[in-house]
């Protein structure tokens, strides 16, 4: 609405404007006409100029009188600019923000809508978790079809950075059915519309403290329930589609059998930050564990006692 008002003080003033040059424009070229000769009069250097009284007086006064308008309009104006500009920068930034959770909206929706198809595969816009067609290449070197279970991704930053999100969206999932979406990765996205997908996921995102209430209600603290909701499509082999191995078998995650964890972790409480943090690329954990990034952090989506119910469950394992 304001800018339609600017917009239309602007066109007043660019028509004020260029019908007063070419008010002024007619009115030199009919000065200019008069006879040859007539320049002995009218040449400015020949005209009489006004005298000291005239131009000490009335002439000076004039001139004042104008810096001092000059000065008043720059003493009231340029405040009131200063007041309104962190709220024209804060709708611009708005606007920017607006724009690209639009723009991810378009890059997201299913391809009968004209988007990527992450809709199609996550459980539409709002990305509530969904089923991908998948073949599989079985040991006998065989093909079957199966349905892999695609993740919801309105969590997906609480879990993972916006960073380690980036990395996904770039690279995919290797054997899954999620492809690599980034040029890097062989994809057909750029840089700028990776960012606005990830500004739609950012978007709708739900809060950690109701996801956290809701799970708390939902699976108390069960840690083989748990560890089937939050661990297994990672760390079970087969249970993305349906046929899972022992919890803990080993798939996109490493295998979490055989007295591994507990040389790992020798503390249970350093398994429990482990859990709560999740990792970081480069970053060493455990006694002999080397960071991908990949494994993400559960502190905005279990609580403590959630968390620990899980140390005690893959422990047992
Ligand atoms: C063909 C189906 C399919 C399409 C299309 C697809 N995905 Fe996926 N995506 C999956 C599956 C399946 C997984 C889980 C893979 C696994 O089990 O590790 C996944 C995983 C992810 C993850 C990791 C989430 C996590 O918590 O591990 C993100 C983020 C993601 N997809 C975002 C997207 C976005 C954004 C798009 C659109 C550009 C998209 N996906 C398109 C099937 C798909
Ligand atoms: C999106 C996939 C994914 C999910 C979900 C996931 N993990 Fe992981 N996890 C990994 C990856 C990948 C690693 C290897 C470390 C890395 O690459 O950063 C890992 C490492 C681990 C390790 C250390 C293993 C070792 O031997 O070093 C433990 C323990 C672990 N995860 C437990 C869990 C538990 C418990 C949950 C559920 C609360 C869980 N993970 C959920 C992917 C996942």
């Amino acid at each position: 609405m304001l800018a339609t008002t600017q917009q239309t003080v602007g066109i007043v003033i660019a028509v004020l404007l260029s019908v007063g040059w070419v008010v002024y424009l007619i009115a030199n070229y009919r000065r200019a006409r008069p006879e040859v000769g007539s320049e002995i009069e009218l040449a400015p250097n020949r005209k009489p100029y006004l005298d000291d009284e005239e131009l000490e007086g009335r002439k000076l006064e004039q001139a004042q009188l104008l810096g001092l308008v000059s000065l008043a309009v720059i003493a009231i104006a340029l405040p009131l600019y200063w007041l309104a500009e962190p709220g024209r920068q804060a709708s611009a930034e708005r606007g920017f923000e607006e724009r690209a959770i639009n723009e991810g909206a378009r890059l997201f929706a299913t391809t009968e809508a004209g988007g990527f198809d992450c809709a199609g595969c996550h459980g539409g816009m709002a990305a509530t978790g969904g089923v991908a067609p998948y073949v599989l290449t079985d040991p006998d070197g065989s093909l079957r079809q199966v349905d892999w279970a695609a993740p919801r991704l309105d969590t997906t930053l609480l879990i993972f950075s916006e960073d380690e999100v980036r990395d996904i969206l770039v690279y995919g999932r290797p054997f899954s059915p999620m492809p690599a979406w980034g040029l890097e990765g062989g994809g057909p996205m750029n840089e700028q519309m990776i960012d606005n997908l990830i500004a739609y996921m950012a978007s709708i995102t739900i809060s950690p403290e109701e996801y956290i209430a809701e799970n708390e209600e939902r699976y108390g603290t069960d840690g083989a329930e748990l560890f089937d909701a939050f661990c297994a499509r990672c760390h079970t082999t087969g249970w993305s589609y349906g046929e899972p191995d022992e919890p803990g078998s080993g798939g996109f995650g490493p295998r979490l059998l055989g007295g591994r964890i507990e040389q790992q972790f020798v503390d249970e409480e350093d398994m429990v930050d482990f859990l709560t943090e999740g990792t970081e690329f480069g970053q060493q954990y455990g006694r002999f564990g080397m960071g991908s990034g990949r494994m993400p952090g559960f502190g905005q989506v279990l609580s403590e006692a959630q968390i620990e119910a899980i140390v005690d469950y893959v422990r047992g394992l």
